[in-house]
C-alpha cells in the first residue's frame, strides 16, 4: 500500500508571519488525521519560523526549490544541506513555473534531485505537459522525457525518497482540473516509465501526486484512481481550512 501524500505549495505567497499563522491554524485541523503525509511548502524566508511552529507535529516542511551545490560562490542560491539544516524534510524540484520562468531544464532538475537526495531530503519532482503539448498529442513523450531525464542515474534504493508530481501545466491555477480518467491515464503511464527506467517493484511503490486546481470538492474522485497517491495543491492550500479538508477527503 502506498501512503498518500497531500502537499501544499504556497508558491510566492504570504509574509513570514502569515505563513506561521496558516501553519499554526492547520495544526489542530489535521492533528487527528492518520495515514496521510501532510507537507507544506512556504517561501524560503518563512521556512525557519514555520519549522519552529510545526515542531513536534506530524506536518512536514518542504522548500520550493534548491541548488545542487552544497556551498560556495552561487549568489542567491540555497543548498539542500541548508534546507535540511533548518528543518526541511522535503523539497519540490522542477515545478513548471520554474521551468517556464526560470529556465529550469530536465538536466538542472536532475542535478538538483541528486543533490537533494544526497543531503537526505525527500524530493517531490514535478513533471507535466503544456496545453500545446497535449493538443499536439505529445503528452506521453513529454512525460517520458521529463521522468527519464529528471530521474537519470537514480537507483531503486534512492526511489523511496522520491515522490513524483504530475502537474499538467494547463490545469495549474486555471480552475480546470484534469478529469479523473485523464489524470489516471497519465499517472499509469508515469508509473510504467519508472518501471522501464528503474524496475517494476520501484514503480509499484513510488508515490505519484496529481497537481492542478485540486480543491476539496475534486480530491475524492482523484484519490479514487488506482495510480493517484495524493496531491500537490497550490491555491487551495493557502487557506488552512480548505487544505485540511483536502487532507481529510484524501482518505
Ligand atoms: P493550483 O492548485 O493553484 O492549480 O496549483 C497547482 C500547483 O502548481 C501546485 O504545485
Amino acid at each position: 500500500m502506498r501512503r498518500p501524500v497531500i502537499a501544499g505549495n504556497w508558491k510566492m505567497n504570504k509574509m513570514s508571519r502569515e505563513s506561521v499563522d496558516t501553519a499554526t491554524d492547520l495544526l489542530p485541523l489535521v492533528a487527528s488525521v492518520q495515514g496521510v503525509d501532510v507537507v507544506v511548502a512556504p517561501v524560503f524566508t518563512a521556512l525557519a519560523p514555520v519549522a519552529k511552529a510545526l515542531e513536534g507535529s506530524t506536518i512536514q516542511l518542504a522548500a520550493q526549490d534548491c541548488f545542487w551545490e552544497d556551498a560556495g560562490a552561487f549568489t542567491g542560491e540555497v543548498s539542500p544541506a541548508m534546507l535540511a539544516d533548518i528543518g526541511c524534510s522535503h523539497v519540490i524540484i522542477g515545478h513548471s513555473e520554474r521551468r517556464q520562468y526560470f529556465g529550469e531544464t530536465d538536466e538542472t532538475v536532475n542535478r538538483k534531485v541528486r543533490a537533494a537526495l544526497q543531503s537526505g531530503l525527500i524530493v517531490i519532482v514535478c513533471i507535466g505537459e503544456t496545453l500545446d503539448e497535449r493538443e499536439s498529442g505529445t503528452t506521453f513523450a513529454v512525460l517520458e522525457r521529463q521522468a527519464t531525464e529528471g530521474l537519470a542515474g537514480l537507483r531503486a534504493g534512492d526511489m523511496n525518497r522520491v515522490i513524483i508530481a504530475y502537474e499538467p501545466v494547463w490545469a495549474i491555477g486555471t480552475g480546470k482540473t484534469a478529469s479523473d480518467s485523464q489524470a489516471q491515464e497519465a499517472h499509469a503511464f508515469i508509473r510504467s516509465t519508472v518501471a522501464s527506467c528503474i524496475d517494476q517493484t520501484t514503480a509499484d511503490a513510488v508515490r505519484i501526486l496529481y497537481g492542478g486546481s485540486v480543491k476539496p470538492d475534486n480530491i475524492s474522485g482523484l484519490m479514487g484512481q488506482p495510480d493517484i497517491d495524493g496531491a500537490l495543491v497550490g491555491g487551495a492550500s493557502l487557506d488552512a481550512d480548505s487544505f485540511a479538508r483536502i487532507v481529510r477527503y484524501a482518505l
